[in-house]
């Protein structure tokens, strides 16, 4: 598709996005708010959740507290982070296997988009999951969902969307429906407080990106999304460098928890952009983590968006008390704080890892996945994306 017919579909299409009523999750946030788990559950008149979550939280004293109080429940603990296809399948096997009427998916993102993808499969077994790839593939009412999120970066349980991974052809597969939206979202900061530094690090720029990305697209932003960036990027900058250095600072875990829901509910309507393009195709291809490659590739990207972001990325930058002054000024500042943060949190500034070999592969993939849905500043060919690859990776060897 042409840039001229890609900008109409995504006027066009953003016509009706931006108004479809999406659902939002309840929200239950604060210290301790994991307690009301099986409160929850009673409430929701379910009494067999299927629990995915990791070993640590399952061994863990307040899953021990929370178990006590949950009659029945069927424990899923083999989720390997970038969750493979199958994985989700094993997971939809085991909720039908024992009859479970609800799904509670509690860890950082691969817990939970591994949990939604099952949940897609288990509202629409007929259909492959393999062929869910886009948007409104799944359209059948998914099982009662809560999600706990335990890092806060993924934003999923705010989410329309699922990232797995087609373990066939090692390429991510995005679902997006309004039905894997969770019904609950529990947000409690204690469960992030033994996150190591770099995770805090790397999630915690995974969430400013959702919120930097959707931002930058203007075509699906109302009023309202608007306003969910401003204030996601404000508590990211303010919050993340906090947390970072000191683990047990509540305050700022609790701001960066709300701030990653905050950043989903917005992205989930105005999507992402080539950041995230090109690091699902990255991550897919070398087993990168997802936050690490969002991280480096974000200045980046920006630094090449050139002056179809400055008004934006200026106006992010004064709204987080940044910077002051013209467009330019606070744009450059934007671009600059970003490379600072990653400097202080230990993210490198390139991928020495990328092979010259696979560019135009990466560069394929990242295009397909972007447009036309997604509705960037500037559409980069596939060219540029190489141009863009073979920087990151110089940027990686200095
Ligand atoms: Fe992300």
């Amino acid at each position: 598709m042409n840039q001229y017919l890609t900008r109409i579909y995504q006027a066009l299409f953003g016509l009706v996005w931006r108004n479809y009523p999406l659902a939002r999750p309840q929200e239950i946030s604060g210290k301790d708010a994991f307690y009301r788990l099986p409160y929850l559950l009673i409430q929701a008149g379910k009494h067999n959740p299927l629990i995915v979550t990791g070993k640590r939280i399952a061994t863990g004293d307040e899953f021990a507290t929370i178990s006590q109080d949950i009659s029945h429940y069927v424990l899923f603990d083999q989720v390997e982070s970038d969750p493979s296809i199958a994985t989700a399948l094993k997971i939809a096997k085991a909720y039908t296997d024992n009859n479970c009427d609800s799904i509670v998916a509690i860890g950082g993102g691969s817990y939970m988009d591994a949990a939604k993808a099952a949940a897609a499969h288990i509202a629409n077994p007929k259909k492959s999951l393999y062929r869910m790839n886009g948007i409104l593939k799944v359209r059948k009412k998914t099982p009662y969902f809560i999600a706990v999120p335990t890092t806060a970066g993924t934003g999923s349980e705010a989410t329309i969307t699922s990232v797995v991974i087609n373990e066939k052809n090692q390429r991510k597969v995005t679902i997006n429906d309004p039905v894997l939206v969770p019904d609950v979202a529990i947000l409690d900061p204690s469960l992030t407080l033994s996150l190591p530094a770099s995770l805090t690090a790397q999630t915690g720029m995974d969430a400013l990106t959702h919120a930097v990305e959707a931002f930058l697209n203007k075509p699906y932003l109302t009023a309202d999304t608007t306003q969910l960036c401003l204030d996601a990027v404000r508590d990211i900058v303010q919050n993340l460098p906090k947390a970072y250095k000191d683990p047990l600072d509540l305050d700022a875990r609790s701001a960066m928890l709300n701030a990653s829901c905050t950043a989903g509910k917005a992205f989930t309507v105005a999507c992402v952009g080539y950041v995230h393009g090109l690091a699902h195709a990255i991550g897919a291809r070398y087993h990168m983590p997802h936050g690490l490659t969002i991280a480096i590739l974000l200045p980046t990207i920006l630094e090449r968006y050139g002056k179809a972001v400055e008004q934006p990325l200026a106006e992010l930058a004064r709204y987080a008390g940044i910077a002051e002054g013209s467009d330019s000024i606070c744009c450059q500042a934007f671009i600059a704080l970003i490379r600072q943060m990653n400097k202080a949190m230990g993210i490198p500034e390139g991928i020495e890892a990328l092979k010259e070999e696979d560019f135009k592969q990466l560069a394929s993939y990242c295009y397909q996945e972007v447009v036309p849905l997604y509705p960037v500043p500037v559409i980069f060919s596939e060219k540029e994306l190489v141009e863009i690859l073979r920087n990151v990776k110089e940027m990686g060897v200095s």
